[in-house]
This record gives structure tokens, C-alpha cells and sequence, in this order.
């Protein structure tokens, strides 16, 4: 499997498995479980999403069957909005994050939005870093402008930027801001999120033929040869073992930008960041007891 060095040295897997909408803790963790038997060493989570509990279940159970060891393992989680109020609530919010997945660090912890208090909740990122609970620290949805105040500010610049990357949606200036500033692209939505049905058009229908692959698998390699990294969720085992077999073939440049081609130049995900009524309802949901 590719593998992408972030800039604090750490390798990251460039394919991993997104858990967002899978709130039924079982299936999450079998979903887990099955995509670490798949061959996939990265987990994406968050404390939004309501299983990092599961998460860990999952990996726990791998780890104990001889899957794998801890240290292959790439977890990731993310602060939600609420707990972004202040340093001290940030580090109290990781320190929960850890505790629920049952692992004993982290190897990646985002900042979910560019809301609340960000900076404030940034240093606590950065101590927990510095004390080693968490491998590597990042950012989530953070647009051109407001990523460049930000590594232009804070002391430990972000390792990565997690952002909605897709052919219906390439960002190819967001692409051009995390590469000035060393961060990594990963794509949130790598298959459109289960929207714009990529899989019923002509052009990409032809590119999965040629390679005898599927649209999905066209898909994601096309972000991993823009050297971003991709977290698809399905809970269909076929399906997770599909969305991992893509480095077996390459698109060559031609096709590159047909896909590319797709592009909307705006998103059709119903988090709207640049809508302050979307911002009020992240700043106003509730999400712990
Ligand atoms: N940072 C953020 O703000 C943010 C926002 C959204 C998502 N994320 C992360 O990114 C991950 C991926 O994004 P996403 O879940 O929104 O969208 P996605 O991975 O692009 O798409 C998931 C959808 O595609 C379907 N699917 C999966 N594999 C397929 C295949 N091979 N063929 C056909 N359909 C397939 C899934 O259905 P089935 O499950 O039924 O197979 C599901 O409906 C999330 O799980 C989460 O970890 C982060």
C-alpha cells in the first residue's frame, strides 16, 4: 500500500476507512474490523460521530486476532466544534477521544471546522502532540484563506488538511495551498459522499472498462494521483474490499483531466461552510451529555 510522509516524518497509508453515518455501534465495529482484514491501516473517525468507541472495538479485536500490531495502525479522530470554546476544553475533549477509542494515543487528531476558538484549541493539540498522545496533529475543512492565516500563525504548522476532494469538486487551489505549506491533502467524499451519481456516467463507465475496474476504483485513484489520501466508508464488505485495489493500474494524463473535467467549482455537500446559518448550527449543536 502507498504511503505519503507528512512533515513531522510520520507515514501515513495514502487509502483508509471513513466511519461517518454509521452510528449503529455493532456494525461499526464489525465494518472496522473487516476493513482492517481488507488490508486498511487507516481509520477515519471523529467525536461526532458518535463511535470511537466502536472504532477502537474493531481495531482491539484485530489487534488481538494477530491482524495486525498497534503501530501499523493509523486512527484518526477529530475535536467537534463545542469543545473548541477554550484551551482548556480542547484538551479535556482529547483526552476523552482517547479514553473512549481505548487506544492508548492517537495518530492523527483534527480540528473538525474553522470555528469556535481554533487557535486556543490548537495549543492544546500541540501539547498533546508534544506529549506524545497524539502522532501527528491536522485541520478539517480549513479553505485556502483561513489555512494560510493559520500555518502563517501558529507554531507547529498542521500535518494535514482534511477537505471535501472529488471530481465534482477538485479544489485545485485548496491542492495548491497545503502543498505551499507542506500539509497533506485527504479527501473527505472521495466518491462524491452519495451524491452527483459518478456511477452511471459514460466517461468514467469507459475508463473502469478499459481497466477492467470499477467507477469507484477510477475514483479514488485519480485523488491518490494528485497525491491525496482517500477514506471511503461503505459497510458492504465487497465494497471495502474494492475501494482498497487500486494500485494495481495507473491513469495515464489523458484521463487525468477528463475526470478532472467533471469539476462544479462549488460543492453540493449539505455542510455549507461558507453559510453563517450552517456555521450557527455547528456552533449550537450539542453533541455531549
Ligand atoms: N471532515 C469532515 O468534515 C468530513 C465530512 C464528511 C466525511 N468525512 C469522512 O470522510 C469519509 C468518507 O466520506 P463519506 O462517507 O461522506 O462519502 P464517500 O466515502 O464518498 O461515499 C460513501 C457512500 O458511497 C457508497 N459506496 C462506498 N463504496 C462504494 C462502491 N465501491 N460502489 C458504490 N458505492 C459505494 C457508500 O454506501 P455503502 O456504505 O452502503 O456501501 C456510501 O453511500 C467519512 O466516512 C468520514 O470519515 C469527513
Amino acid at each position: 500500500m502507498f504511503e505519503v510522509g507528512l512533515n513531522n516524518n510520520l507515514k501515513m497509508p495514502m487509502v483508509g476507512f471513513g466511519v461517518f453515518q454509521i452510528p449503529d455501534k455493532k456494525e461499526c465495529s464489525v465494518s472496522v474490523y473487516q476493513a482492517i482484514k481488507a488490508g486498511y491501516r487507516l481509520i477515519d473517525t471523529a467525536a461526532s460521530y458518535g463511535n470511537e468507541d466502536a472504532v477502537g472495538a474493531g481495531v482491539n479485536k484485530a489487534i488481538v486476532e494477530g491482524i495486525c500490531v498497534r503501530q501499523d495502525l493509523f486512527i484518526t479522530s477529530k475535536l467537534w466544534v463545542q469543545d473548541m470554546e477554550s484551551y482548556e476544553s480542547a484538551k479535556k475533549a482529547i483526552d476523552a477521544s482517547i479514553e473512549k477509542s481505548g487506544l492508548e494515543y492517537l495518530d492523527l487528531y483534527l480540528l473538525h471546522q474553522a470555528m469556535g476558538d481554533y487557535f486556543a484549541a490548537w495549543r492544546a493539540l500541540e501539547d498533546a502532540y508534544l506529549e506524545g498522545k497524539l502522532k501527528a496533529i491536522g485541520v478539517s475543512n480549513f479553505y485556502p484563506n483561513i489555512l494560510t492565516n493559520f500555518c502563517e500563525t501558529v507554531k507547529i504548522k498542521p500535518m494535514v488538511n482534511q477537505v471535501e476532494l472529488h471530481p465534482y469538486f477538485t479544489q485545485e487551489l485548496a491542492l495548491k495551498t497545503m502543498k505551499d505549506y507542506d500539509v497533506i491533502p485527504e479527501a473527505w467524499a472521495p466518491l462524491g459522499g452519495g451524491r452527483y451519481n459518478p456511477f452511471e456516467d459514460d466517461m468514467l463507465l469507459g475508463i473502469a472498462a478499459k481497466y477492467q475496474k470499477s467507477v469507484s476504483q477510477i475514483l479514488l485513484r485519480w485523488n491518490i494521483q494528485r497525491g491525496v489520501v482517500v477514506i471511503p466508508k461503505s459497510t458492504h464488505l465487497e465494497r471495502i474490499i474494492e475501494n482498497i485495489d487500486i494500485f494495481d493500474f495507473d491513469l495515464n494524463e489523458d484521463e487525468m483531466s477528463q475526470i478532472s473535467s467533471l469539476d462544479q467549482g462549488y460543492s453540493g455537500s449539505r455542510s455549507k461552510h461558507f453559510d453563517p446559518e450552517f456555521v450557527k448550527m455547528c456552533l449550537g449543536k450539542k453533541i455531549h451529555d
